[in-house]
C-alpha cells in the first residue's frame, strides 16, 4: 500500500507492506534515520516521535497507520540550522554518550516541555519513564532537562 505523511512539516509518500513499522518507513524509506532502532518492541523509546503531537513509540506504529497524519522526529525540531533548546542543553550537559537513547529523550522532553515549561524531577522522571540509557546513568539527562526548562 502506500502511504502518505506529512513528517517534519513536508509531505511524503512511500509504499510499504501492510504489517511494517512506521519506524522502518521513517528509516529506510523516508529518509529519516534520527529516530533508532533498538528493540523494536516498545520497551527502550530510543524510537520516540510525535505522531500528531502525540508521543509514540515508532516501533509499535504501523506505517499504515500514520498515513495522513502528521509526524515529527528528531531531526524536525532543529530549524535553519539551529538546534532546539533540547538538543542544545543535551549538548552542553554531557547527556550524551554512545547517543543511542539520545533522539527518542530529546523527542519525549521536548514533548514534556510543551505540556509543562517548569517540570519537577518527579514530573521529569514520569515523562522520561519509558527511554531507556544503558551509559549516562540519567544524572545528565536531568541536568539537560532541566536547563532547557530553565530556557
Ligand atoms: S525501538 Fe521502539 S521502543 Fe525500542
Ligand atoms: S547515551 Fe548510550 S544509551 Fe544513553
Amino acid at each position: 500500500m502506500r502511504i502518505t505523511v506529512r513528517v517534519n512539516g513536508e509531505e511524503h509518500q512511500a509504499d510499504c507492506w501492510e504489517g511494517e513499522s512506521l519506524l522502518f518507513a521513517l528509516r529506510e524509506k523516508l529518509g529519516f534515520p534520527g529516530s533508532k532502532n533498538a528493540c523494536e518492541q516498545g520497551e527502550c523509546g530510543s524510537c520516540s516521535v510525535l505522531l500528531d503531537g502525540t508521543l509514540v513509540c515508532a516501533c509499535l506504529v504501523l506505517a499504515a497507520q500514520a498515513h495522513g497524519h502528521e509526524v515529527v522526529t528528531v531531526e524536525g525540531l532543529s530549524h535553519d540550522g539551529e538546534l532546539h533548546r533540547v538538543q542544545q542543553a543535551f549538548s552542553e550537559t554531557g547527556a550524551v554518550q554512545c547517543g543511542f537513547c539520545t533522539p527518542g529523550l530529546i523527542v519525549a522532553t521536548a514533548e514534556l516541555l510543551v505540556r509543562n515549561g517548569a517540570p519537577s524531577d518527579d514530573e521529569i522522571r514520569e515523562a522520561l519513564s519509558g527511554n531507556l540509557c544503558r551509559c549516562t546513568g540519567y544524572a545528565k539527562i536531568f541536568d539537560a532537562v532541566r536547563l532547557a526548562a530553565a530556557r
